[in-house]
């Protein structure tokens, strides 16, 4: 399904979002906090549906992943043996006129020059001088800048150090869940009975000090990961990392995204450690930019932890008594990407007819899968003065929302209602009026065909239970 209508279609989502509680910006009453948002009261249920989502597809539903929630903070030493600490950064330069923070990759890139953020500061400075009248800053048109420097994006904390001088050695908050797994590897080994191949999935909070952070919720400062780490005999990666690149594809496809708003990247500059690496890239109203990262690590993640630990991290295989370094693949996906993608995919406007001075009435409206809808049934009673119908609407509702998230409204006429509905993607109304009182039949309303039937009280459950 093609989604994009015009150009600012960025712009209307994020409207969206704020009219109908989505998401809000962090802090908004103190002018905001750059790069954070806040889920608002539709936006959660949609975050905690994705999540649902994931776990399921990575828990349930296989008998070869377990889970796990590793604390936020952890050793800063665990940040050493991965690399963070030296080697986490991203490029930086800064406008000489109105002091903007840029990344440098990003400012090359959108001046046509390829660019990566993986690129030394000596590799990335000598592109940037040759490029430099093609650069002008996005803030204020100027082009005078800085040389790039690596600017390290690991956010400090000063828990646990009473010194008063907490930069010497600082505590960090997570930049990546993996980092809790890996460490939690023979923990999960020596306790959950698994064998490789095995993988631990685990969703959770995760901070990167963003140097420029745009495009709404796709580059936060404060983000989640939903994250499996899948680890392996040494020379079957490849074998299992094409079956997550196929899983992964598939669970995108299963959350209703088309695949034509799909696509792959393959990395071309690869870490040292990496064997392979793809991200799966969505068709953003911004253009096809990374939704999750499918990457084959080799033994890298366990043999740093095993160099810096001093813990044996070796698996001994039972059959052939073979011990050997697993090796992992991963596959790691963004909550607030999916959330994004699935709002642009999701997000119509439509002509429902026309109005008596003849321009198009129109509807917002969310064709979210029902599964993922924040509201799967909002129950209306036709009148709200008439205490028989908000009563019989009542005792629907309060049978309904034993199984389903369902929202009572009887708040302005039955048209408003459903508009409203529509916006925030419910898959059905139910309205109980005057002849539910004589037949016990009730109007269930369509989103997505606005399509109506009378159904019976006594089937409204095999009814929604076969369509949700
Ligand atoms: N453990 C591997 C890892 O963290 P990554 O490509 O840096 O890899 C994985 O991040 C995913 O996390 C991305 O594909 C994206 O969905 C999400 N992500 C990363 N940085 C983000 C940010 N600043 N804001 C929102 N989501 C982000």
């Amino acid at each position: 399904m093609k989604k994009k209508e015009s150009d600012n279609s960025m712009e209307k989502i994020i409207s969206l979002c704020k009219r109908r509680g989505f998401v809000f910006p962090s802090s908004e009453i103190y002018d905001g906090f750059a790069a954070v948002y806040d889920f608002g009261p539709y936006g959660v249920e949609l975050a905690n549906n994705i999540k649902k989502e994931w776990w399921k597809a990575m828990t349930q539903l296989r008998d070869d992943i377990v889970g796990l929630d590793s604390a936020i903070f952890m050793s800063p030493k665990i940040w050493e043996a991965s690399g963070h600490v030296k080697g986490f950064s991203d490029p930086l330069t800064e406008c000489r006129k109105c002091h903007a923070r840029l990344r440098l990759d990003t400012l090359l890139e959108e001046a046509g020059v390829f660019a990566d953020e993986k690129m030394t500061e000596e590799e990335i400075n000598l592109i940037f001088e040759a490029n430099r009248g093609k650069i002008k800053c996005p803030v204020c048109g100027a082009s005078d800048f800085t040389p790039g420097r690596k600017f390290n994006l690991l956010v400090q904390s000063n828990l646990g150090n009473f010194t008063g001088d907490w930069t010497k050695e600082p505590t960090y908050l997570r930049g990546e869940t993996c980092q809790g797994i890996y460490v939690n590897y023979k923990n999960v080994l020596d306790s959950a009975r698994v064998k490789i191949p095995f993988g631990i999935a685990q969703i959770g909070k995760a901070f990167r000090n963003e140097i420029t952070a745009r495009q709404f919720i796709f580059r936060t400062r404060e983000f989640e990961q939903m994250e499996m780490q899948y680890f392996v005999k040494p020379g079957e990666d490849m074998k299992y990392f094409e079956a997550w690149r196929a899983a992964r594809w598939q669970f995108y496809l299963n959350l209703g995204i088309s695949a034509e708003n799909l696509r792959w990247h393959k990395h071309e500059n690869l870490v040292f450690y990496a064997k392979e690496a793809y991200d799966i890239e969505y068709n953003f109203p911004f253009g096809f930019k990374e939704l999750e990262g499918v990457h084959a690590r080799g033994d890298y993640d366990l043999t740093q932890h095993t160099k810096y630990s001093g813990q044996d991290l070796n698996y001994l295989d039972p059959a052939t008594n073979e011990k050997f370094t697993p090796h992992i693949v991963e596959t790691s996906a963004g909550v607030g990407r999916t959330f994004l993608a699935l709002l642009t995919e999701a997000y119509r406007e439509e002509k429902t007819g026309t109005l008596e001075d003849g321009t198009a009435e129109t509807r917002i409206v969310l064709k979210l899968a029902p599964k993922l809808a924040p509201i799967k049934i909002a129950v209306f009673p036709l009148l709200k003065n008439k205490p028989e119908l908000v009563g019989k609407a009542r005792e629907i509702f309060d049978k309904l929302k034993l199984t389903w998230r369902c929202e009572f409204d009887d708040n302005g006429n039955i048209g408003k209602r459903y508009r409203r509905q529509d916006e925030i993607g419910t898959p059905y109304c139910l309205t109980i009026d005057f002849d539910t009182l004589e037949n016990s039949e009730v109007t269930v309303r369509d989103r997505d065909t606005m399509q109506q039937e009378r159904i019976n009280i006594d089937e409204l459950e095999n009814f929604f239970r076969s369509r949700i």
